[in-house]
């Protein structure tokens, strides 16, 4: 059986995290979809980790981890994160398999991922700059070089050639910078590539689901970020939702038990696009300070705001969610009043569903407050010893999506997590 965890949110709702604490209860950890966008933070024997191409799930022994085909993978990102891990007594040579119909993330997309947002001017999209876009372009545009591809003779002429390509649209934005470095260090990953476990990741993984072995897959980004049913175009370029676990593995949809959801207390987005419940004031200025809400992957700002049900109901809708665990409840802890987004107005209208363009219309978020629990929780580690006021603002949450809130994260930590 199969099991996800993904992000109901913009990203970032701590799913490195909540994938780490539930990797001992599996066999298989793999990622479906998204590439070096991602920045899944865990923390191991205390010591901070940033994730980007590798599962979460690296770190427990005897484990196996998959980048699945549905991964956009960059080599360079690879070769330095195994070094990070390897440096942290991981041997990820054995455990680590790559499908070799994931695609390649090359330099030329890089710089045609800065390109584009450079022309795009005050429309940017604010992309991590990691060549998402123009790798996920390749892959539907059927131009793309998969890992696969690695192993051939030809390899370097494929390369060759979609470069060529790849000149000539950034000769149309007029880039000029030098990306020959880039190629130096992409080359050297590369040939590091070669010696992976490169697999046929569909027969591999449907394998191990015939001798019963338990499935994890991790999602990257959130379902607000989502290709077709984000705010587009303001998304990122993969579908991040539970149907990208059968496009992204090979999975079929039968085989999908628990979805668990993950949601933050409050709401955080980085990047442009609409984001109703955002706060421009101290409020969001507060909540970033506490919540350390700076992007793991480029170090921006994060966006900060109330908890968002209409957008939240909506990700659960898309998504099948089984189960809510909440993080970041702590970072709440000092606040004498809190804010929850229950319904939009639109053009003086109350809504209570997620339009089609989020951006072409003003959106007034709804709420309704509660009073703060202002007690430090991080400490807690039963669901009993919990502030009723904080159990008051999660019973509420939990009535309105009709989804049980199963976990609640109360702080970083491996063992900071209450079952509710
Ligand atoms: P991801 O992309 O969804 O994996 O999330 P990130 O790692 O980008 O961002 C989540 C941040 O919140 C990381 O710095 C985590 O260490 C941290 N975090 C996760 N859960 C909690 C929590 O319950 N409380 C606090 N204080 N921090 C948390
Ligand atoms: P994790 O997995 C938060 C955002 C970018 C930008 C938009 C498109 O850590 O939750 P892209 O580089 O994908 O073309 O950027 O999506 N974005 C993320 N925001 N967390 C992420 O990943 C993100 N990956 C992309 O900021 O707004
Ligand atoms: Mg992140």
């Amino acid at each position: 059986m199969v099991d996800v965890i993904l992000g109901l949110q913009w990203g970032d709702e701590g799913k490195g995290k909540i994938v780490d604490y539930f990797a001992p209860g599996y066999d298989v950890i793999a990622r479906f979809q998204g590439g070096p966008n991602a920045g899944h933070t865990l923390y191991v024997d205390g010591k901070k980790v940033v994730l980007h191409q590798i599962p979460s799930g690296i770190f427990h022994e005897g484990k196996t981890n998959l980048i699945g085909n549905g991964v956009v993978l960059d080599p360079v990102t690879l070769k330095r994160e195994c070094e990070v891990v390897a440096s942290m007594g991981v041997d990820y040579k054995k455990s680590l398999y790559i499908s070799e119909r994931a695609h390649l993330i090359l330099p030329t997309h890089r710089a045609l991922d800065k390109a584009s947002e450079v022309a795009k001017g005050n429309e940017k999209i604010g992309s991590t700059l990691k060549g998402i876009g123009p790798a996920y372009m390749d892959k539907t545009g059927r131009n793309g070089l998969r890992v696969g591809d690695l192993l051939d003779k030809t390899f370097t002429s494929q390369y060759i050639k979609l470069r060529l390509k790849h000149q000539r649209l950034l000769d149309n934005y007029n880039f000029q910078e030098d990306i020959s470095l880039w190629e130096d260090d992409f080359f050297e990953a590369i040939e590091e590539l070669r010696s992976f476990k490169i697999v046929n990741g569909e027969y591999f993984i449907n394998d191990k689901i015939q001798q019963g072995k338990k499935v994890l897959a991790e999602g990257a980004q959130g379902s607000m970020l989502d290709v077709d049913f984000g705010t587009f175009p303001f998304v990122t370029s993969s579908s991040t939702i539970s149907a990208g676990v059968c496009t992204g593995l090979g999975i079929a949809p039968q085989k999908i038990k628990e979805v668990f959801g993950v949601s933050k207390a409050y709401c955080t987005r980085v990047g442009s696009g609409p984001f109703p419940t955002e706060l421009n004031d101290e409020m969001g200025e507060l909540i970033r300070k506490t919540g350390s809400e700076f992007g793991a992957t480029t170090g921006r700002p994060r966006r900060c705001g109330w908890i968002d049900l209409v957008a939240l109901q909506f990700a659960c809708m898309i998504n099948g969610v089984t189960q809510i665990i909440m993080t970041k409840t702590d970072i709440l802890d000092a606040l004498p009043e809190l804010k929850v987004c229950n319904g939009y107005s639109i053009n003086g209208e109350e809504k209570s569903y997620v339009p089609f363009q989020m951006s072409k219309v003003q959106i007034d978020p709804i709420h309704t407050s509660f009073e703060g629990w202002q007690t430090d929780i991080t400490k807690i580690d039963n669901y009993d010893n919990l502030p009723l006021k904080m159990k008051e603002y999660i019973g509420y949450i939990n009535n309105f999506l009709k989804i049980p809130v199963k976990y609640i994260s109360n702080g970083p930590g491996r063992d900071q997590i209450i079952l509710a």
